[in-house]
């Protein structure tokens, strides 16, 4: 029989069974008894809490051959398709997958149709702040006059990211992190259906370390059922969540300060045979690196949580690094966390973050031995230790000849049309020759969106510049860097390093720049 991870196999099927969401659940129903059918609306919340979860029962309540009702049956065939996922009219997107212009395309295409059998047809967009641009401007279009028979639901876990323009066209939910109280009792509950023995010290070690998510919970509760089986104490649970940790977190960022390949790949198969989740894992690294910076700031002992001999660790491994390169492997990791919280095989996510982490140090190497000199790019975290320390990366804005003007232009977009400026944002180059701007673009697409805007942009670049302005878009196939040229002639150290090998081997990487 194969081990069904408890949080999939607890996904609440109905309104009712959602835990910690009343407020969201509550509305949910009134409007659907009520009739009032939004065709937009966004779920906002930290990871873990419901947000998927309450999309997939809306779209069943709605949809369900006995509804609109506040619960789905989940009995009849359009409910099972829906929990199945297999229903055609019910669709998850993965936000961060949608991004071409054959998808943007599609999409408008596919709102157009009737439904192939439910009552709605439904997009439920996951991770929606990572759509792009492009497949922003056209879910806004549609939503502008929402065919009657269309309704979006977005979640996301940063509101922040999504466009002002859709927030004020969608019906927000904010979901809550859960309290200890009510993730101890679904620890309990879910315990005793499976048959497991557990303190309620045990279990709540367990919430507390789940933060206010349901499924971290769960995932913590399915490693300790791997490691203790069907009797759990609050030492096992101790044990594996515990003060090891220190030992194992130190011995991870020293082989990464070594570029000690085996040694990374070693502990991280250790951690995987005791059934850890490598997204906590990864997070908790990332705490680790954070009171390393700490202590290596000489922050007091009181502010880092752990033993006095945890505190020692931490101090006696931070003597062996500069300040700025804990910085540097802090930006690394930290880089890296939303592609391991996002990845399918997040042990594989994990290894390659650590193994990168581990190479900078070389690859900086390899780039001053061919003399220096080239620029970080605008999206390497780290700079050159005459830099400012650590000081986050800019994001990257368009090559601009006049650089000055050009950006107090993005920045004046920024405010007043960020949908406008996210497009601009994504030229290749900007250039303004008299009283004229070209943009370029790798990606047609882009050129299409801004020569909408056209009108726009040109009147707040009127205003920036105090000059009449006209704007131009071009599409421009990408050109091969002149440093990534150089990198693939020289450094030949870089070509036989094993990791790189491996990436090549593995992902298909090839070497672009060196930096
Ligand atoms: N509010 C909740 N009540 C009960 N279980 C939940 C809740 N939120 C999350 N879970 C559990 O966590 C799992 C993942 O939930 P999900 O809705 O995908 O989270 P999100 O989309 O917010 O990241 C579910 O399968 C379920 O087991
Ligand atoms: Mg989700
Ligand atoms: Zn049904």
């Amino acid at each position: 029989m194969s081990y069904q991870a408890l949080a999939r196999k607890y996904r609440p099927q109905r309104f009712a069974d959602m835990i910690g969401q009343d407020t969201v659940v509550r509305t949910l129903q009134n409007a659907i008894e009520s009739g009032r059918i939004h065709h937009a609306y966004l779920f906002a919340g930290v990871r873990g809490i419901g947000k998927t979860t309450a999309a997939r029962i809306l779209a069943k309540a709605l949809n369900c051959a006995h509804g609109p009702a506040k619960e789905p049956d989940n009995a009849c065939s359009i409910c099972t398709e829906i929990t199945e996922g297999i229903d055609l009219d019910v669709r998850e997107i993965d936000a961060a997958t949608y991004t071409g212009v054959d998808n943007i395309r599609e999409l408008r295409e596919v709102t157009q149709f009737q439904p192939a059998r439910d009552r709605y047809r439904v997009f439920i967009i996951d991770e929606a702040h990572m759509l792009s641009a492009g497949a922003w401007n056209a879910l806004l279009k549609i939503l502008e006059e929402p065919p009657p028979h269309v309704i979006f639901m977005f979640a996301t876990t940063e509101i922040a990211k999504v466009p002002a323009t859709i927030i004020s066209r969608v019906q927000r939910h904010q979901l809550r992190k859960v309290s200890l109280e009510e993730l101890l009792a679904r620890l309990q509950q879910i315990c005793e259906a499976e048959g497991i023995e557990a303190t309620r010290d045990a279990l709540e070690i367990v919430a507390r370390r789940g933060e206010g998510s349901v499924r971290d919970s769960l995932s913590l509760l399915d490693q300790i059922i791997a490691f203790s089986g069907r009797n759990i104490t609050a030492d096992d649970v101790a044990t594996i969540l515990g003060l090891a940790d220190t030992n194992f977190f130190a011995r991870l960022v020293g082989s990464i300060g070594d570029g000690d390949h085996g040694t990374i790949l070693e502990a991280l198969g250790e951690a995987a045979d005791s059934g850890r989740d490598f997204k906590m894992l990864f997070r908790d690294l990332l705490n680790f690196v954070r009171n390393l910076l700490l202590v290596a700031g000489g922050a007091p002992p009181a502010m880092i949580a752990g033993t006095p001999e945890d505190v020692a660790t931490i101090r006696s491994l931070s003597e062996r690094f500069s300040y700025s390169d804990l910085l540097r492997i802090a930006n690394l990791l930290i880089r890296d966390d939303e592609t391991v919280n996002r990845a399918e095989h997040q042990r594989l996510a994990v290894e390659i973050a650590l193994l990168k982490a581990a190479t900078f140090p070389r690859l900086k190497a390899v780039e001053e031995a061919l003399g220096g000199g080239t620029t970080p790019a605008p999206s390497t975290p780290s700079r050159r230790s005459s830099g400012p320390a650590g000081e986050p990366a800019l994001r990257s804005a368009p090559q601009q000849k006049a650089s000055g003007d050009l950006s107090a232009l993005t920045a004046r977009l920024q405010k007043a049309r960020p949908m406008i400026a996210s497009y601009v944002d994504q030229a290749k180059s900007a250039t303004k020759e008299g009283n004229r701007i070209i943009y370029t673009f790798a990606d047609a697409a882009y050129v299409d969106l801004l020569l909408d805007a056209k009108a726009t942009i040109e009147q707040i670049a009127t205003e920036v510049f105090g000059e009449k302005i006209s704007i131009d878009a071009r599409a421009d196939a990408p050109e091969p860097r002149a440093e990534g040229r150089r990198a693939e002639e020289k450094p030949s150290a870089l070509r036989d390093d094993p990791i790189f090998k491996s990436f090549q081997k593995h992902l298909g990487a090839e070497i672009k720049e060196s930096r």
